[in-house]
């Protein structure tokens, strides 16, 4: 997700530091980058070329450089509360006084994290969806202390990268989207689990009856099946066991060449 967040930046002009903990994921993160610049110049879907917005944005592993001058610092990091205080607490300490700092969690909340800065008033949630570049919306997310001011500015940023920005009042867990969208995926698992589909039924007959552009299964490996456990965790029916095995073996999906589905050839499942 960081890096699809970055290059949603770069593309609508704004300079971008992307910073991992190891150089080797700063390299992913700016090779997704340019192969995904490269579809959308190839396709005219960007106004300048990929090598021109693909400039404005540099890669780092030392967290001081990266945000020393930023006015936005969106985190991508694990969903563990623990790791996203000790990330916020390190931003807050080099981040300039006026910089905004946003969060794409997918449901931990933002009044929490934001008590690991000094600034609750400028933390905020903006949970964009996979792949950025491609999904319109940004859930932004008040948390209890975030002020009207910073509202207003994330708003107006979600904006001016082209997305639509939905206003997400109730710090709840899982926002508004993924309250949804996740159960989804959970209830087509359990269904598998009770033997009631197979997981080629449940996707086809979304896609082919309903017209979703993914089912349930296709969709969780495309997300990550790390990421729909870790909300699943809170939830009342829990994880469903396929779900969990998942998690168990590291098929996580389509970042791991296999999940629901084999992503061996970097294509897609087929379920005619
Ligand atoms: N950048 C540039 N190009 C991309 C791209 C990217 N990130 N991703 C895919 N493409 C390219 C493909 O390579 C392909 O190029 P080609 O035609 O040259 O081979 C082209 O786009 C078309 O791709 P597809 O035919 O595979 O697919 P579609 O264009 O029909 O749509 C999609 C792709 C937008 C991903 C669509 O399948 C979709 O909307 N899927 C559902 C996604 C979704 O629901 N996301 C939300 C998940 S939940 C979430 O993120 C929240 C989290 O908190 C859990």
């Amino acid at each position: 997700m960081g890096h699809g967040i970055a290059e949603v930046a770069a593309i609508a002009g704004y300079t971008v530091s992307l910073r991992d903990i190891e150089a080797e994921f700063v390299e992913d993160g700016l090779d997704n980058i340019e192969w995904s610049l490269g579809k959308l110049a190839e396709k005219g879907q960007i106004s300048e070329s990929a090598e021109d917005v693909f400039e404005r944005v540099s890669g780092y592993t030392d967290l001081e450089t990266a945000v020393e001058d930023a006015d936005l610092v969106v985190e991508a990091v694990p969903e563990k509360m623990e790791i996203k205080k000790d990330t916020l607490s390190e931003v807050d300490e080099y981040a300039p006084a006026r910089a905004i700092i946003a969060s794409n969690t997918s449901g931990l909340s933002i009044t929490e994290m934001a008590t690991a800065t000094d600034r609750p008033e400028r933390v905020v949630g903006t949970h964009y969806f996979n792949p950025p570049v491609r999904m319109d919306l940004v859930e932004v997310v008040h948390g209890e202390q975030t002020s009207d001011e910073t509202i207003e500015s994330v708003h107006e940023y979600v904006t001016s990268v082209g997305k639509t920005g939905i206003d997400v009042k109730k710090d709840v867990h899982g926002f508004v989207v993924n309250n949804v969208l996740v159960p989804f995926m959970g209830e087509a698992a359990w269904m598998l689990e009770e033997g009631d589909c197979t997981i080629e039924e449940a996707d086809a007959g979304l896609v082919y009856d309903r017209g979703y552009p993914m089912g349930p299964f296709e969709l969780n490996d495309y997300g990550g099946i790390d990421i729909a456990n870790d909300f699943l965790e809170n939830s009342a029916h829990g994880v469903p066991p396929s779900i969990a095995e998942h998690v168990e073996n590291e098929t996580l999906g389509r970042k791991s060449g296999e999940g629901y589905y084999q992503y061996e050839d970097g294509n897609g499942p087929t379920y005619e």
